[in-house]
């Protein structure tokens, strides 16, 4: 079996993995991705559309592309819609700052094509990945998409493989403290072709539950709907899709702009976060170390964040001989973790309803909206946390 060497081994080709990818190759330091997915594959998943201002600095700033910034949409702000009135929290004006709707489809796009043009090691397609010795000097075995096999030997690996994470488990159990939050509901996702209803997201808090609106073209919008965990996607017609959409936005005169319904999926919903994010030359990042509910918009933010983070460490370690600095990636990493986790929470809390919900936590939920709307501190601390906090 052919045996290659490379400096930073990479179990997981998303937008994370590609990402660090391209950083170290800044920073002249080699490695080698790996994928089970193909290309297309992961171009063709659906996943959230926005991006924090330091997520697009991230992708312009280093040469990955400028796309973002003539394709995406900036949104000045975010609209929270309930009692059948929208309330507009304006992130320039309380923040400074604004966010890109930019799917993470395209953000994979970009780095995979950059990849390609700088001429990145990244194979996608494989089989069989498994790691070991990842206290040692790691190594990297898989299957290439021409089924021969590899051995890849690293001086440091990365598991940047996604939520069903592999790497993760070779973090001792003894070490391991995984935290989880169950909620018990999910979104129903759809796919629709039409011009957008608003210029930018609502988030619709309803007696029916929450509804999120966002948009992706000029003829293609994104929409969602709380739902039971088990919803059957069959029992919805577009029909009753848009009744229902219609109901938890109604209010003012507004109306969503309908269309055929291209995608149906109900989406997963949970919190979740393992630490430490590092076990000897082992280094988690993005959701194989963390979920969040995508209410908050943070998963792909927060992966890009880890490997900023990871990307300037690895640079510290391996240029300069300051492997010390590395004991510093998991705390580093988890303080913006945690952040993003209690944003999520309670954006989930304060806008969705809970099967159990009594009259009294619906009214204290609308109290809770009224609070944040009617205060310019309130709103402030939205902006802050949906546009990002700033990296120290
Ligand atoms: C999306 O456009 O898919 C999207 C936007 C904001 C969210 C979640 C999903 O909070």
């Amino acid at each position: 079996m052919p045996t290659e060497s490379t400096t930073v081994g990479i179990v997981g080709a998303g937008p994370a993995g590609l990402m660090l990818s391209h950083l170290l190759a800044l920073s002249g330091i080699e490695s080698v991705a790996i994928d089970i997915r193909s290309r297309e594959e992961i171009e063709h998943t659906n996943r959230a559309g926005i991006l924090e201002q330091d997520s697009v600095r991230l992708l312009t700033d280093t040469g990955v592309d400028g796309r973002v910034l003539t394709d995406g949409y900036e949104h000045h702000g975010i609209e929270l819609r309930f009692g059948g009135e929208g309330h507009r929290i304006n992130f320039q004006e309380l923040v400074g700052a604004s966010v890109w709707l930019y799917p993470q489809t395209d953000v994979f796009i970009d780095l995979a094509n950059a990849r390609a043009r700088d001429g990145g090691d990244v194979r996608f397609g494989v089989t069989n990945p498994a790691v070991r010795e990842v206290t040692g000097r790691p190594v990297m075995s898989f299957t290439d998409a021409d089924g021969v096999d590899h051995e890849v030997r690293c001086d440091y690996l990365v598991g940047s493989d996604g939520s069903r994470s592999m790497c993760r488990h070779e973090l001792p159990e003894s070490l391991r403290r995984q935290y989880y939050k169950e909620y018990p509901f999910a979104w129903f996702g759809i796919m629709v072709e039409a011009p957008p209803s608003a210029p930018e997201l609502i988030y619709a808090r309803h007696d029916r539950g929450f509804a999120l609106i966002s948009q992706r073209t000029d003829v293609l919008q994104r929409m969602y709907f709380q739902c039971s965990p088990t919803e059957d996607i069959d029992a919805w017609s577009d029909d009753r899709i848009w009744e229902e959409l219609q109901t938890r936005v109604e209010g003012g005169g507004f109306r969503l702009i309908e269309g055929p319904i291209t995608e149906k999926t109900v989406l997963p919903f949970r919190s979740f976060v393992c630490e430490p994010m590092r076990h000897g030359n082992l280094f988690l990042a993005g959701d194989a170390a963390h979920t969040v509910p995508p209410t908050g918009a943070k998963g792909l933010n927060l992966a890009l964040q880890d490997v900023k983070v990871l990307h300037e460490l690895l640079d510290a370690a391996i240029n300069l001989g300051k492997t010390e600095l590395l004991d510093t990636y998991s705390t580093r990493a988890l303080e913006r973790v945690w952040k993003a986790q209690q944003f999520s929470y309670r954006m989930t809390t304060m806008l969705h309803s809970l099967p159990d919900e009594t009259p009294f936590d619906a009214r204290r939920q609308l109290g809770q909206l009224n609070d944040i709307v009617s205060s310019r501190f309130g709103s402030a601390h939205i902006a802050e946390c949906y546009t990002g906090w700033p990296t120290t």
